[in-house]
């Protein structure tokens, strides 16, 4: 769908008001992705969408072109040097000086479709083994979009996208379907909530997290607005916490309230 300029920068402007999210310089992909919008909103022209986006605030209407317009693309064991440190630093650290009972708080923002929660419960799952169950253990994640969320809930992967799951956890924490694919078992469901926060409002949490990933995201913000976002979150980190990036970001380091300890890892000190 070819947009006229006055036709993107309402759809771009709108999108980076609400969301905080650049695509400036993305207007091929804007038009491609607009063509899906348009479709599934049986909208005839970007000016109807935006006209009832704009006055009736639809929240399902919102859903769908966030759904279609920001990059959710994510998989099991993404970056999968941060997991180690998790797995062989971060909680032999955290079991030394956390009692079972406080427990080990993570915080996995923007999800997207969950396997990056998921992850993060197996690999403690698999590290507290028979202790697991002694332990309170909290996985949360959350996202803009509910249409990702609603996947991450139901728990339903294909076999495309089980790929870089190890065998050993497919049997162990998934449940094969007739048709091949797989869902997530009950048990790693079990301490896991997903839900819906907007990373450039309010956050609301009752605890700090041991652990943040906020990975993938950052990218498609402004670097105001990325700094803004960081000292959010790091507010939610509790002491001694970390923080993980994802590989290909950076951060301002002087303007956050965190300690730089290797690329993409920064602690609460
Ligand atoms: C590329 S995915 C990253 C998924 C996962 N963290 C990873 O590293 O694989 C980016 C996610 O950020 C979400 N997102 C974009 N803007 C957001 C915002 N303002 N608040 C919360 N989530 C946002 C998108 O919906 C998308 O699911």
């Amino acid at each position: 769908m070819k947009t006229t300029d006055k036709e993107f920068f309402r759809i771009i402007n709108y999108i980076n008001k609400k969301y905080g999210i650049s695509l400036i310089g993305k207007r091929a992909l804007v038009e491609k992705r607009l063509d899906n919008v348009l479709t599934k909103t049986q909208c005839s022209s970007t000016d109807e969408f935006m006209d009832l986006i704009e006055k009736e605030e639809y929240e399902l209407l919102d859903n769908i072109l966030i759904s279609e317009m920001l990059t959710n693309h994510t998989f099991f064991m993404r970056e999968s040097s941060h997991f180690d440190i998790l797995n062989q630093i971060i909680l032999p650290k955290l079991k030394k000086c956390i009692n079972q009972q406080e427990g080990i708080r993570i915080w996995s923002a923007a999800t997207s479709s969950g396997q990056e929660a998921y992850t993060i419960n197996m690999i403690l799952q698999d590290y507290f083994g028979e202790e697991a169950k002694a332990w309170t253990m909290k996985v949360v994640g959350t996202d803009i979009s509910q249409t990702m969320l609603d996947k991450a809930i139901a728990g339903d992967y294909t076999k495309e996208e089980m790929e870089t799951v190890p065998d050993k956890w497919k049997s162990k924490y998934f449940i094969r379907k007739i048709n091949g694919d797989y869902k997530i078992n009950d048990y790693v469901k079990a301490n896991i909530v997903f839900k819906k926060q907007n990373l450039i409002e309010p956050i609301f949490f009752d605890k700090n997290f041991h652990v943040i990933f906020l990975r993938n995201v950052l990218i498609y913000f402004d670097i105001g607005i990325v700094n803004k976002i960081v000292d959010k979150v790091a507010d939610f980190l509790e002491e001694g916490g970390y923080l993980f990036i994802g590989l290909t970001e950076i951060l301002d380091i002087n303007s956050t309230k965190l300690k730089y300890i290797q690329p993409s890892v920064y602690r609460k000190l």
